[in-house]
């Protein structure tokens, strides 16, 4: 389908806000899920690419996208006035309800905790957040964070906002196990630490590995799990941390 978009704006170095139109009258985007863009008619770049729902409201849909490469290059341009987008995808987040829950977010990988947190919030669930990022001018959107959460945490490599190091150091000094769940989008790296931290814990991380079709028929997403193989796109990209073969992933 073709949505039109109705605004891009830069929120942080190389991260961009854009709102699109869009009917959720048939099917509403769910929290974790993720929508593919084609992002011109050309043959470079070929693929879709896989992006996060980072919010939903009132049939506007929102991404956030991190400028890497060709094609987030071109979605960060507002050289265009639609784009070409299919989805929502994908297996979401369980929602908690009435619940105390944790989310951890690190860099891009904080977008699709946003709209996490919001429906966590009309939940009635009280929720503890600790956002990671490189440094301050990376950072975006804090106050919009913040605004749902009970408690919040911002760390940041070099310390230029926040306390410096990790999320997972700020993990390791508040974690009680008295969360009923835990969810995180961000570095593999981080995720792995995260599962080691909080061991049997109610851990739900969001993959965003490399995709080919993001449909379920290239295999290109394959991981390995204890329950054999899985494709991300179909059966994730939210996947319970205890089912994941972490070891082969990273
Ligand atoms: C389920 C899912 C959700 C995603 N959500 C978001 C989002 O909300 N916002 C966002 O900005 N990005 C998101 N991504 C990542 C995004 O799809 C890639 O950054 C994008 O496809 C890169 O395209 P490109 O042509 O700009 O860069 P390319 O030229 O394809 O790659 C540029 C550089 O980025 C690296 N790269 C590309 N894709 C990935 C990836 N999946 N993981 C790690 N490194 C990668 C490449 O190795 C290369 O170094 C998501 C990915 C998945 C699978
Ligand atoms: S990306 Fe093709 S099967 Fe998942």
């Amino acid at each position: 389908m073709i949505l039109q978009l109705l605004e891009s704006q830069n929120i942080s170095k190389d991260h961009y806000l854009l709102k699109f139109q869009f009917d959720g009258s048939k099917e509403i985007p769910q929290p974790g899920q993720f929508i593919e863009i084609k992002v011109n008619q050309l043959t470079d770049p070929l693929l879709r690419r896989p992006i996060s729902i980072f919010n939903y409201e009132d049939n506007k849909l929102e991404i956030i996208i991190q400028k890497v490469g060709k094609a987030t290059d071109i979605l960060c341009s507002s050289k265009y006035d639609s784009l070409d987008i299919i989805g929502p995808f994908g297996k979401g987040f369980t929602i908690a309800q009435n619940e105390k829950v944790l989310l951890i977010g690190g860099g891009v990988g904080n977008a699709p905790l946003y709209y996490l947190a919001k429906t966590l919030k009309n939940s009635n669930c009280n929720i503890t957040y600790i956002y990671g990022s490189r440094s301050s001018q990376y950072v975006y959107l804090l106050e919009e964070y913040q605004a749902l959460c009970n408690e919040f945490y911002i760390t940041t490599d070099d310390g230029s906002i926040g306390q410096k190091g990790f999320t997972t150091d700020i993990l390791k000094e508040i974690f009680k196990n008295d969360y009923s769940a835990i969810y995180t989008c961000g570095p593999l790296s981080m995720m792995k630490t995260i599962h080691e931290i909080t061991k049997n814990a109610n851990l739900e991380v969001s993959l965003e590995n490399y995709f080919g079709c993001g449909i379920g028929i290239c295999s290109g997403c394959t991981i390995e799990t204890i329950n054999g193989l899985k494709r991300a796109c179909v059966d994730g990209p939210i996947f319970n941390a205890s089912e994941l073969v972490w070891e082969s992933l990273i």
